[in-house]
């Protein structure tokens, strides 16, 4: 893991492997880089010319010098440039740190100094820039390799960085060193694989750090479960050996006028779509289907940790769906926790079992001002919006724009979507209150998905993210890694409470 600390020194007195220069398009030498160009990098400026490096958005640029014994490498790297009226977006300056640790990474460079740019280039003040540097950095440098045996292939990761600039501002530094822990940790679960992170080992770890970090924990097994009449929960999880899970945690901020807020998070530990199989090219990546869980489980070690003015509960119900002779079959009819059923049409479509019975128990037991739930729930939604923007889901306007602002600020990008009652019919069911799948003349997957959610949270203002897309294995983003999981969700949750108001 890579440290990220202040430097007390200019760039040019650091003694790294690599220095690094965020710059702007069309930037000129600040008397720092003059000063490393003369002694180091003669050749720079010609190097820009021959390379057309101006310092556009997305590129960067790598050169090698000398002087005496001193053998060190200058990255610059492009955020583009700001417009009369607008800022530059914080996105590009967190792919510029991206693009600074993989060059790194690929020198060798186990040392990095890197030169701050000015934070008002994207609007922000000097903490919230500290802090997304911090973040950005140690997302870019996670990395899931404890499989690999070949050292030769394992990455040569850099393990020291230093912050330079005037007013770096330590706060912030350390509340991003705390959010990245915690997102690479929801990365790791969900990169684990599924014969490792079942529902009682991801239970397990979501209680030995909640206690650690003083939240309240409560888990329900399976029989309890059952007991309790949570037949979606326990429906899906029919199908296999491992206990399914309800983990319940509990931030208590204090303040008795405090409002309350839910996280709830889909958790099925692998998908196999159950008697519903799917076909094994749309398995392969199905241990990403616990997701929403990680996310709400790690979200909570940040709020345990930098206490914000809200009461926060947390619900991650975990299982896995296969088939077998026990498993639930198309046809059947569950009940939930909240007394209502559902025709399981398809079995594939289980993460709505799971969540109804989760958002039924939350607005049943706690008495919630919001809440919002994360999940890998549809494909369709993938297909709609791609892997950079998450599916948003609302019927209450003023939470849904808590939570868009709360995504732009993180960088956890969301869209949202028509979420209107002319899609409502499309879970009709002949046999039971709902279908579990929407009848194909509405089309809209994603959308159908929500409504069948809506019937479980009373009228709690609610959000429904679906992450199906944004999870795992997005492409070109530097600070994520190929087939490897993002840690969707985890960033805007945490700024969402944060900034509880
Ligand atoms: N876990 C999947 C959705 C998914 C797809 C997540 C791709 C991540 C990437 C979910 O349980 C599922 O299988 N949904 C079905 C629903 C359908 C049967 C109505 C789907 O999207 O095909
Ligand atoms: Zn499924
Ligand atoms: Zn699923």
């Amino acid at each position: 893991m890579v440290t990220v600390t202040i430097g007390n020194k200019g760039i040019a007195q650091q003694n790294a492997k690599c220095l690094a220069f965020v710059v702007e398009q069309d930037f000129a030498f600040s008397s720092e880089l003059k000063s490393l160009a003369e002694t180091y990098f003669p050749a720079l400026e010609d190097a820009m010319k021959s390379r057309e490096f101006t310092g556009k958005a997305g590129s960067s640029l790598a050169v090698c010098g000398s002087s005496g014994d001193r053998i060190i490498d200058l990255m610059l790297v492009g955020i583009g440039k700001k417009g009369d009226s607008s800022n530059i977006d914080i996105e590009q300056y967190r792919r510029a740190l991206g693009r600074i640790v993989r060059g790194a990474e690929s020198r060798k460079n186990k040392s990095v100094a890197i030169q701050l740019p000015d934070a008002a280039l994207f609007g922000v003040d000097n903490h919230e820039l500290a802090k997304q540097t911090a973040i950005a950095l140690h997302m870019a440098d996670y990395h899931f390799d404890e499989f690999i045996t070949d050292d030769a292939r394992k990455i040569s990761c850099v393990s020291d960085i230093i912050l330079v600039g005037d007013n770096v501002d330590a706060s912030g530094v350390e509340t991003g060193n705390i959010v990245a822990e915690y997102v690479n940790t929801c990365r790791h679960w969900i990169d684990l694989p599924p014969g490792k992170l079942t529902p009682p080992h991801l239970a397990d770890e979501a209680e030995k750090l909640s206690k650690k970090n003083g939240l309240k924990v409560k888990i329900f097994n399976e029989p309890e479960i059952k007991q309790m009449g949570m037949g979606g929960l326990a429906g899906v999880s029919s199908g296999s050996h491992q206990d399914c899970k309800l983990v319940v945690l509990e931030y208590d901020c204090g303040d008795k006028d405090a409002q309350t807020i839910a996280f709830v998070g889909k958790g099925i530990t692998f998908d196999s779509g159950g008697l519903s199989l799917k076909p094994p090219a749309y398995m392969e990546t199905m241990k990403e289907d616990m997701s929403g869980a990680a996310a709400v489980i790690s979200a909570m070690q940040v709020v345990a940790k930098l206490k914000p003015k809200v009461n926060v509960v947390a619900f991650a119900p975990l299982s896995e769906n296969l088939p077998s002779g026990t498993a639930t079959k198309p046809g059947d009819i569950l009940t939930f926790y909240n007394g209502k059923t559902a025709e399981v049409k398809n079995t594939d479509a289980e993460g709505r079992l799971v969540l109804a019975d989760a958002l039924s128990y939350a607005v049943k037991h706690y008495k919630l001002d919001a809440m919002i739930d994360l999940a890998t729930l549809t494909g369709a939604c993938a297909y709609a919006l791609g892997p950079f923007f998450t599916g948003l889901m609302s019927q209450h306007p003023d939470f849904a724009s808590k939570v868009k602002d709360a995504a732009k600020r993180s960088g956890d990008r969301v869209w949202e979507l028509p979420f209107n009652d002319d899609y409502k019919p499309a879970i009709k069911s002949a046999v039971a209150d709902i279908s579990n799948i929407g009848s194909k003349r509405y089309m809209a997957g994603a959308i159908t998905a929500g409504f069948f959610l809506q019937n479980f949270v009373e009228d709690v203002p609610w959000v429904h993210l679906d992450i199906a897309g944004t999870a795992f294995d997005v492409p070109d983003i530097s600070y994520y890694r190929p087939e490897s999981a993002t840690g969707a969700g985890v960033r805007l949750l945490v700024e969402l409470a944060m900034n509880w108001k």
